[in-house]
């Protein structure tokens, strides 16, 4: 069944002049936004072929964001969609702001028909986060991401 969005609140793809709402929503997880890069690469995402941003706005504020990518990929024979972001603002969040935004990016991957839809969180800091996905019918993966530090 598809999520209500509550009265008062719009879903719509981001445009550039989001950059800064989207920004305040990032700085909240204590990532610093102000240097030229942020706004560019928030740019270079919402023009991406293979990338797609929603936001949840409340008139001009931007109050929830998600951002999702997809790629082929040659041992899945076919497109594996990730969720890259996805921010609710710390005062609107349990009121299904993030089920909806997840819902729509669920939507695009399956029209892409994606083979598989995956969304990555931190192990140990992040229960709030891993209950979200949990109770969108998410598992954790038999998987270990690895990073150059
Ligand atoms: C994770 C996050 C996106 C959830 O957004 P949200 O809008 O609050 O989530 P929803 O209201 O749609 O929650 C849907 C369901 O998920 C579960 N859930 C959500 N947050 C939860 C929490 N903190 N603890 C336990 N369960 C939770 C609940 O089952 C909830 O349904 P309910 O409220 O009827 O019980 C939000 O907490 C957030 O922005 N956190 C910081 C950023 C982050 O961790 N992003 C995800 C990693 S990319």
């Amino acid at each position: 069944m598809r999520i209500k969005l509550p009265r008062g609140l719009e879903l719509r793809r981001a445009r550039p002049g989001d950059a800064a709402g989207v920004g305040a929503l990032v700085a909240q997880l204590g990532h610093a936004t102000d240097g030229r890069g942020f706004a560019e690469t928030f740019t270079q995402v919402i023009r991406h072929p293979e990338a797609a941003v929603f936001v949840v706005a409340e008139g001009v504020r931007v109050v929830a964001y998600l951002a999702v990518s997809h790629r082929p990929q040659i041992h899945l024979g076919g497109r594996v969609a990730t969720i890259d972001e996805l921010v609710v603002d710390a005062t609107y969040r349990r009121r299904g702001l993030g089920a909806f935004l997840l819902d729509h990016a669920l939507e695009l991957a399956r029209g892409l028909a994606c083979v598989r839809i995956e969304a990555a969180t931190a192990r140990a800091s992040d229960d709030d986060a891993r209950a979200f996905y949990a109770a969108q019918g998410f598992v954790e993966a038999d998987a270990v991401r690895l990073r150059q530090p």
